[in-house]
């Protein structure tokens, strides 16, 4: 069985600010995607990694890791994402993630591959902590509401068709919208707080004080 990871680099990285692109910037001793891109590498059952970057970061690319497959993303993520499954051809399942994402535990990998077994998609995700509320005041009761990380993992077949049938004109956060979009079935798996996204410029300290010992 052929699995194969994208890993989704081709943002802006506009509320991070800084000099270059987040996923460019170092972080806990290597540049941000690295972390994704070793931790996708080293897994057992992944075979080949493909990475999507922004144009004209071919050189920005080389530099962090080296002659590796990759693919121009687009203006979405799920442009950039199509641009990826476009490139990588044929294969069984695919694991889709953000570069943004950079600390990615083994066991959440290996979870999403278990859930797939019996179901299209696998996800990983966190309960919400916090009380919700809607801005208009009223109370969202938080049973039953997960906090949506990546990767998410899906057959190659499944995902393929979902971003075909997706509407161009209509954006999409996440790859398993689409997948349900046609009736698929996503499990929801245990993600990890090590997978917090970086959006935010405190977000590269927070991260690196929190998980940083551990990604060195
Ligand atoms: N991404 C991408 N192509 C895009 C937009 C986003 O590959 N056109 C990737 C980012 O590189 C990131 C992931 O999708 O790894 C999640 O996106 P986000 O955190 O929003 O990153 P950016 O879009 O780069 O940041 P911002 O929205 O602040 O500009
Ligand atoms: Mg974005």
């Amino acid at each position: 069985m052929k699995t194969v990871a994208i890993l989704v680099a081709a943002g802006s990285g506009t509320r991070a600010g800084g000099s270059v692109p987040k996923q460019f910037a170092p972080l806990a001793g290597k540049p941000m995607l690295k972390h994704g891109f070793d931790a996708l590498t080293s897994h057992p059952e992944v075979d080949a990694v493909y990475v999507v970057i922004g144009a004209g970061q071919e050189e920005a690319l080389r530099a962090a890791l080296g002659d590796v497959p990759f693919a121009i993303g687009g203006a979405t993520r799920r442009e950039s994402v199509a641009s990826g499954l476009a490139a990588l051809g044929e294969a069984d399942r695919v694991l889709i993630h953000d570069a943004a994402r950079p600390f990615l535990p083994r066991a959440v990998i290996d979870r999403l591959l278990a859930a797939l077994e019996a179901h299209d998609g696998a996800i990983p995700g966190l309960p919400v902590a916090d009380t919700l509320v809607a801005a208009s005041g009223a109370s969202v009761p938080r049973d039953g509401l997960v906090r949506v990380q990546t990767p998410q993992a899906f057959r190659y077949a499944g995902i393929a068709r979902a971003h075909a049938a997706w509407p161009g004109d209509q954006e999409a956060t996440d790859d398993a919208q689409m997948l349900r979009a046609l009736g698929m079935d996503v499990a929801i798996v245990e993600g990890s707080p090590m997978l917090e996204k970086i959006t935010h410029p405190a977000d590269f300290a927070a991260a690196e004080a929190r998980h940083g010992a551990a990604m060195r």
